[in-house]
């Protein structure tokens, strides 16, 4: 067992109609001036957007609003944002939507915050030292990150998808109402239990000591979203399954399910973004279709996990040899993706690269890792390019 930092100050605030104390916590947490950012207006037809700007006129807060975040959100956008808070004299950002548009707030309060090229904090350049006050209202269960100190930009020139992490960027609150995304495509709804599976599952598959009870949290949130995504697929407005795989979404990308161990392997999340970054795929659907491929490279070197997870999470019997339970685990993995209508490869997911594309992603990848990377197996360049081309 490795020592560990935990730090989650988001203030969260979880429950029906919650979104109608916006502006009390916009108060508490010294915002005067706000840039309500979000989407491509599902925010909008939902009325969301005007409840919110109804409480914050009743409340006497100012604020400007800028939409257009896109799913794998875009730097020209953030830099429009950051132009404009810094002509409105902004102080608080509140991002209302998911990932794309919590992330994208994200960016502009770090371009906010600090000189110079806000890119140069997702090309590894150099460190952030601040960040602009943000609060979240969420709308879909998926990255986590309300709560977590990631945000993950798209340059357009080169179609480059790089993540950014620093505590500065946890928003100081979230607002969670699970009703909030019964109005999600069942697609999305789907794409948003993967991710949160395998945001626990990069955790879960390492080399380095684990701890039983993040062994436990992580099996445990692992099979909560694995029945409540079945049911959510069968009955979208079921309100508990809703909370439950909401309230996972937060828990399995804050740090809980890290604890003690190596800090995760990650290399799922990486292949992905170069199909995120190069062919404008959901997320979620982006790690299913490629994390067979990865499972099948990597098993025989993380064989105990493999093991374990299988019994644990798949219901997996406990007959035959490790490696044999291990590849029924993951068969049953990808039998749940396809339950849930998730692709098990890009095929599915509906890319058809070319060779020359699989070669352009690992090489990408390759450098956005800085050469290699992985817990359960160290991967390089050439391992990238054997999983992206078994995942075809
Ligand atoms: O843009 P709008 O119109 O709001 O529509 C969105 C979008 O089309 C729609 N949607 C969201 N809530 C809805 C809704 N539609 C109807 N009703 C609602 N209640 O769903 C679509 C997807 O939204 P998006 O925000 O893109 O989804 P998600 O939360 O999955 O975010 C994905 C982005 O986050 C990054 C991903 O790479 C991707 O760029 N990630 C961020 C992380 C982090 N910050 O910690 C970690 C993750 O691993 C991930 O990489
Ligand atoms: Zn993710």
């Amino acid at each position: 067992m490795f020592g560990f930092n935990y730090y989650t100050p988001t203030k969260v605030v979880f429950g029906k109609n919650t979104e109608s104390q916006v502006a009390d916590l916009i108060k508490e947490f010294g915002g005067t001036k706000v840039l309500i950012h979000y989407g491509g207006g599902s925010v909008v037809r939902s009325g969301l957007l005007s409840r919110v700007t109804d409480s914050l006129d009743a409340a006497g807060i100012p604020y400007v609003t800028l939409g257009g975040a896109v799913p794998n959100p875009h730097l020209g956008l953030v830099y429009e944002g950051i132009e404009l808070c810094k002509k409105e004299g902004v102080d608080f950002l509140l991002g209302v939507g998911g990932g794309s548009a919590i992330d994208s707030a994200k960016a502009i309060g770090y371009g906010v915050a600090n000189e110079g090229d806000v890119w140069d904090f997702y090309d590894y350049k150099r460190k952030a030292t601040g960040c602009l006050p943000l609060g979240v209202i969420l709308t879909i269960a998926a990255t986590g990150s309300e709560m977590s100190d990631s945000s993950v930009i798209t340059k357009e020139e080169g179609l480059v998808k790089r993540g950014y992490s620093s505590d500065y960027s946890r928003p100081r609150f979230a607002i969670m109402n699970p009703e909030l995304t019964m109005t999600l495509p069942d697609y999305q709804t789907a794409c948003g239990c993967t991710d949160i599976m395998m945001h626990t599952m990069e955790r879960y598959f390492t080399q380095g000591g684990n701890m039983e009870i993040t062994d436990a949290l992580a099996e445990g949130l692992l099979r909560t979203v694995k029945k409540n995504a079945v049911i959510l697929r069968d009955d979208p407005k079921n309100y508990d399954a809703r909370a439950e795989v909401m309230w996972a979404g937060s828990l399995a990308h804050n740090g809980l399910t890290g604890c003690g161990n190596d800090g995760g392997d990650w290399m799922t999340h990486k292949l992905e973004h170069e199909l995120g970054g190069l062919y404008d795929v959901a997320h979620g659907a982006g790690l299913a279709a490629v994390w067979g491929s990865w499972a099948r490279y990597v098993y025989k070197d993380c064989l105990p996990r493999f093991k374990k997870f299988a019994i644990n999470v798949m219901d997996v019997a406990d007959e035959g040899t490790d490696e044999e339970i291990a590849l029924r685990g993951i068969e049953a993995m990808e039998d749940f993706y396809r339950s849930i209508n998730m692709p098990t490869n890009l095929r599915e997911l509906g890319v058809n690269a070319t060779e020359e594309d699989l070669v352009e992603m690992a090489r990408k990848c390759a450098i956005g890792v800085g050469g290699e990377k992985g817990s359960a197996k160290v991967l390089d360049e050439a391992a990238m390019l054997a999983i992206y081309r078994a995942s075809m």
